[in-house]
């Protein structure tokens, strides 16, 4: 549901690269950057705050020459305020962490501003989205989880996608363009769901790295995208 009177950012493909070839990130990343990917999605998990482990700010660091596009580092770790600093001057551009994992994020949000960053916050799917609201004023994207953080590959849950219509009403009650990101089970079938609830960043992994050619894949999110953003005008 896309409120009247909001703006409507543009819709956006985000690949996560956490289910691309970890021994071929660079190509993996020129790739998705070549079809036509608007940002790229780095999952980082600390076996801590997710049962997972991936990779820290010194990947980020050497893919940063690797591509223009801009980095969409999703923090899934305990105690991101310890590693902001390093994130920041390893390239990120927006950088989101989790309200479970920090339950006073104005001080983060406002470091990743004056570094020149955009900032915002991620939410589990059995995370109330009244977590957020109060801070929606600092956030430039909030992140609606689909599936339990992790792991690529999981189902979509449709639940957590109620929550958009609350940050679009606290966005717009408080003058802000929030991107709002959904992560988690997104395929050509389910994006449309997802869109239709007001989320205008994707993030695909499975879907996109999965797929049989992965160029082709990312054009038919891109025309999914074309003709779900002409529907919602
Ligand atoms: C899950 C990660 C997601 C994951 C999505 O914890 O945050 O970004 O890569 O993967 P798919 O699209 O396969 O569900
Ligand atoms: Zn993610």
């Amino acid at each position: 549901m896309v409120l009247p009177g909001r703006l409507v950012p543009t819709g956006k493909l985000a690949p996560s690269i956490l289910s691309s070839d970890f021994s071929r990130l660079a190509e993996e990343v020129a790739v998705i950057e070549s079809a036509g990917a608007h940002w790229i999605h780095i999952d980082v998990m600390d076996g801590h705050f997710v049962p997972n482990l991936t990779f820290g700010a010194p990947v980020v660091r050497c893919l940063r020459p690797c591509t223009k596009l801009p980095f969409d580092v999703h923090l899934m770790i305990s105690e991101p305020a310890r590693y902001l600093d390093d994130f920041i001057a390893a390239g990120a551009d927006w950088v989101t962490f989790h309200i479970e994992a920090e339950p006073d994020p104005e001080p983060l949000l406002d470091k990743l501003h004056a570094a020149g960053c955009k900032g915002g916050l991620a939410l589990r799917p059995g995370t109330p989205v009244e977590a957020v609201l109060p801070f929606i004023s600092a956030c430039d994207i909030v992140l609606v989880m689909t599936v339990e953080p992790g792991f690529g590959g999981q189902s979509f849950q449709a639940e957590p996608l109620k929550k958009i219509a609350a940050i679009q009403s606290a966005a717009t009650a408080a003058g802000k363009v929030v991107e709002i990101e959904v992560d988690g089970g997104i395929d050509l079938e389910t994006l449309p769901l997802a869109a239709e609830a007001g989320a205008n960043v994707f993030v695909a992994g499975s879907a996109v790295y999965g797929a049989p050619d992965v160029p082709r894949r990312v054009a038919e999110f891109r025309a999914l995208l074309a003709r779900v953003g002409e529907e919602a005008r």
